[in-house]
């Protein structure tokens, strides 16, 4: 019988006892730690149950495995080290812990002899980890994911005709983001998501600050609909991506192709592409968050404890470098506002011309009010060729709103 204590009781909390209420697993819950002794507990919370002393509770000599379930750094990095000390075995759900603290941890738990193991924390109960993990021998190149339930579904509004403000206040609504959506909307929820699959599948760690990371809050409706236009989907995308000794890492809203897999994952679902030597393409998809989701990759790691599955990860490989984002070579579609149409485009196509990079297509539309929109699709060129087209745009005063540049994700068309 595996005794567990359970250190939070907030939604995946009471998701795990839920779940543990209908099955017949041979497991006993010691303890369940909460912020709030009075605050109101589903009926599946056993009450004598119930401590505010979660330090206390890691340490008792009749607890096996500790489960984190609180979020955050502080105080879950101090009771989970305090948990491998004491010689438990942990399971969290903790993403920002994972990304920002995983090595020393995982470090602390080795050097215990202790299992901590985290499936929860990247896309809940779709089993990214576990795949990543199992296909990391096969040598895997590249991550292309769509990590943030929250941003995908704003986005799925928007391409909807919503706008960007209604759209958050429905996920709100419908429990698909926080009061603060901050931390998803900014992109750093799926940086941080993207450091922990690098790490299972390349065997690389990378600190979540190392790479270019964009959110969508800069995201306009005409532009889901201009790159619906051209063929694409736009969605907020973490790819990581070696070539040799090089490695591209980055969050920011990009373009799939519309045939693509990864372009008809809709609403608050996530999904992951894999890409390996050995396999080629593997393709998941489902839920990212939600109370018992989340709760079944928690037993599924309970039940890996108590199975005694190994869990090895690839030992780090050769020093690779992460490429700046100015030197990424892609395709991309821009969307710049402007008042003289005619000169904003004189000066783009010879700037573009003079930076080496390709004009693929350009449209223009007028916006009541607001001048034009230009819409463009470049051929593919690094990154900071670009910029400096477009910031020559800039210091002639052409633009009437910060230029919206998204970059276009050759997924199943490389090198063409
Ligand atoms: N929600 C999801 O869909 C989801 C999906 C994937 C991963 N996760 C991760 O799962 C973790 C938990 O998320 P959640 O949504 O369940 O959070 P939550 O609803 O906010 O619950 C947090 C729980 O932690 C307790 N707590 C806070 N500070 C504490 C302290 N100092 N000592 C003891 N208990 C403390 C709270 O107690 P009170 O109840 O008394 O306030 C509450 O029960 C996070 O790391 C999150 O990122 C969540």
């Amino acid at each position: 019988m595996l005794r567990v204590a359970l250190l939070g009781c907030g939604t995946v909390g009471t998701g795990v006892l839920e779940l543990l209420s209908r099955s017949s697993l041979p497991l006993v819950v010691r303890g369940v730690a909460v912020a709030h002794l009075d605050r109101p507990r589903a009926p599946v919370v056993s009450p004598e149950l119930l401590t505010d002393r979660p330090f206390e509770l890691v340490s008792q000599s009749d607890v096996d495995v500790v489960v984190e379930l609180i979020g955050g750094l502080d105080p879950a990095e101090s009771l989970v080290r305090a948990a491998l000390e004491a010689g438990k075995d942990v399971v969290t759900a903790n993403k920002a812990l994972i990304a920002e603290r995983g090595e020393a941890l995982l470090a602390l738990a080795r050097s215990r002899g202790r299992r901590l193991l985290y499936e929860a924390s990247v896309c809940a109960g779709t089993p990214v980890i576990r795949a990543a993990r199992a296909l990391a021998a096969g040598g895997v190149w590249r991550l292309a994911g769509i990590l943030n339930g929250t941003c995908n579904y704003v986005l799925s509004r928007m391409a909807a005709g919503m706008e960007f403000d209604d759209a958050v206040r429905l996920a709100q609504q419908r429990g698909f983001a926080e009061a603060d959506p901050t931390l998803d909307i900014s992109g750093r929820d799926a940086a941080q998501k993207l450091v922990v699959l690098v790490r299972e599948a390349m065997g690389l760690v990378v600190p979540p600050d190392a790479f270019a990371v964009e959110g969508i809050a800069q995201v306009r409706r005409g532009d889901l609909l201009a790159a619906r236009e051209q063929g694409y989907a736009l969605k907020l995308v973490a790819v990581a991506r070696r070539d040799g000794e090089k490695l591209q890492l980055r969050v920011h809203p990009g373009l799939i192709p519309l045939g693509h897999p990864l372009a008809q994952v809709e609403e608050e679902l996530n999904a992951l592409l894999i890409e390996s030597d050995g396999t080629g393409e593997v393709f998941l998809r489902g839920r990212g968050a939600g109370a018992l989701p989340t709760a079944t990759a928690v037993l599924a790691d309970l039940l890996e404890l108590m199975t005694g599955a190994g869990t090895m990860t690839l030992a780090t490989p050769a020093r690779l470098s992460i490429v700046p984002h100015g030197e990424v070579r892609a395709r991309r579609l821009l969307r710049i506002e402007v008042a003289d149409e005619l000169r904003a485009v004189r000066t783009l196509t010879d700037q573009l011309a003079a930076a080496g990079v390709s004009l693929d297509h350009l449209s223009a539309y007028p916006v009541p009010d607001r001048g034009t929109v230009l819409t463009v699709l470049t051929g593919r060129a690094p990154g900071a060729n670009l910029a400096n087209a477009l910031a020559a745009l800039v210091r002639a005063d052409l633009c009437t709103a910060p230029v919206r540049s998204y970059l276009l994700e050759e997924l199943g068309e490389e090198g063409t």
